[in-house]
């Protein structure tokens, strides 16, 4: 393999609120929410999405996915969450677990149903609906009026710009609004586990350090958050253990402070 410089693979310079794991927050010993075990993906046209990942994260656990473009952390996240299927596409090897259950293969929204919420990278919010009526589409609400809104006042509070802007339609908003609104979505269905692919990718840098912040308070009830984003400073920041995925393998994992400084993350690169 050789190594090559990229563009896109940035390192933001030294940031200043987001907050490192609380050490006295031991996350170590808490359940697995989710495993990935020696996934192989293979798309429709034959190409191999990814050939052995192996990851998991444990409740209240931030787990970041780092890697160059084509590494394999958007097949890995979507065969988590049941995104391959509508594209016939198959886990080829290894198997998925939530929760202790084999979901290997299994559909979109039963996985959805089992407390996973999904912020993919494209298409997370419904451009036609205003911002209420997308919170309101979130599925797996509670019935009742009251519960409704408590949980609606969360979502405001995390992300407080929602509240103004409810009768907006999603589509004419901002890329970070959109963001907050795709988050605040999946938070509403109060998720075991929350799965975010390219938190910040394309969006203005003032707005990187509060949606990781956001990522921080969401875990403190103890919901799990897998994120992939390309900005590796905040994640390294944030993130409790970290996986390096390069060409469809897991070439790296480990605390943080292992990859902090690394010049292949410093640097950038993608396999030639
Ligand atoms: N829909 C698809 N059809 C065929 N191949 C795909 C598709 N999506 C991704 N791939 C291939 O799978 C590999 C991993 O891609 P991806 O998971 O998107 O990586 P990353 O998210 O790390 O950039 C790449 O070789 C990519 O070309
Ligand atoms: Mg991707």
């Amino acid at each position: 393999m050789r190594l090559r410089h990229g563009a896109r693979w940035v390192v933001p310079p030294v940031n200043g609120g987001v907050r490192a794991p609380e050490p006295d927050v031991e996350t170590v010993d808490r359940p697995v929410v989710a495993e990935l075990s020696e996934v192989a993906v293979r798309y429709s046209n034959g190409a191999l999405g990814v050939e052995r990942i192996s990851f998991e994260v444990r409740a209240g656990q931030i787990v970041a996915l780092f890697g160059p473009n084509g590494a394999g952390k958007t097949t890995s996240v979507r065969a988590l969450c049941g995104f391959l299927r509508s594209e016939q596409t198959r886990i080829e090897r290894g198997r998925v677990t939530l929760l202790d259950r084999d979901v290997t293969g299994l559909e979109a929204h039963k996985i959805a149903r089992m407390g996973v919420s999904f912020v993919p990278e494209r298409d997370k919010v419904f451009a036609n609906l205003t911002v209420a009526d997308n919170l309101r589409a979130a599925g797996d609400l509670p019935r009742q009026r009251q519960a409704l809104h408590d949980r609606l006042d969360q979502v405001f509070e995390l992300f407080p710009a929602l509240a103004d802007l409810s009768r907006q339609a999603a589509g004419q908003l901002s890329g970070g609004q959109q963001q907050m609104l795709a988050l605040g979505r999946a938070v509403l269905r109060h998720p075991r586990l929350l799965v975010v692919d390219e938190l910040t990718l394309g969006l203005h840098h003032s707005l990187h350090e509060p949606l990781f912040d956001a990522l921080q308070r969401i875990t403190r009830n103890g919901t799990a958050v897998i994120v992939v984003d390309e900005s590796a400073g905040f994640s390294l920041d944030v993130a409790h253990h970290c996986y390096l995925l390069v060409g469809g393998v897991v070439r790296d994992s480990g605390p943080p402070e292992k990859f902090r400084g690394s010049e292949l993350l410093a640097a950038g690169y993608v396999e030639a």
